[in-house]
């Protein structure tokens, strides 16, 4: 098992924000989940977005899967599943999603994770994100390679 790590960051602004999804883009592998957890307008997509990008190496539209719940990304290396389940009416639609699938094989960003239930995977780096001033606090939770990845 590996060791579960904890961090907690400030980010000044946006740019602070896209900056640490960049930097974890690169560490990510298949089968790495990151959770983002957060209240509305606090920054989800916003690294998300960034993640994404870095990892298919362009400046792809990145939409966020408001309504289509689950959005996927052929990058090199590894497919990126991004979802948004704020809409999700039941855990079991996970299943309908494919999302337990993409959770093995692929690299999975997941904001509004609490809808997920009993398919929460258990290891998965946690990122939760408040307002604090004119930025944001994000307080990280995760396995140790991951965590201090987010340092750097
Ligand atoms: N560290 C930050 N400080 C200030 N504003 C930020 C920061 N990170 C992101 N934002 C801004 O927060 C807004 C909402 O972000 P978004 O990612 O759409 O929210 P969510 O997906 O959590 O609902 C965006 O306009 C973005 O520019
Ligand atoms: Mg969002």
């Amino acid at each position: 098992m590996s060791e579960l790590c904890r961090l907690s960051l400030f980010l000044p602004d946006e740019e602070a924000t896209a900056a640490l999804g960049r930097r974890l883009a690169g560490r990510l592998k298949p089968g790495d989940t990151v959770l983002l957890d957060g209240p509305i307008g606090s920054g989800k997509t916003h690294l998300a977005r960034a993640l994404i990008r870095a990892r298919l190496g362009r400046d792809e539209d990145v939409p966020s899967p408001t309504f289509t719940l689950v959005q996927s990304y052929e990058a090199p290396g590894a497919e990126i599943w991004h979802a948004d389940l704020y809409r999700l009416t039941h855990p079991d639609e996970v299943l309908e999603l494919g999302l337990e699938d993409a959770f093995a094989r692929a690299i999975c960003l997941v904001e509004w994770p609490d809808r997920l239930g009993r398919h929460l995977p258990e290891r998965a780096l946690r990122l939760s994100f408040a307002a604090e001033g004119e930025g944001r606090r994000l307080e990280a939770s995760g396995p140790a390679g991951l965590v201090a990845g987010l340092a750097a």
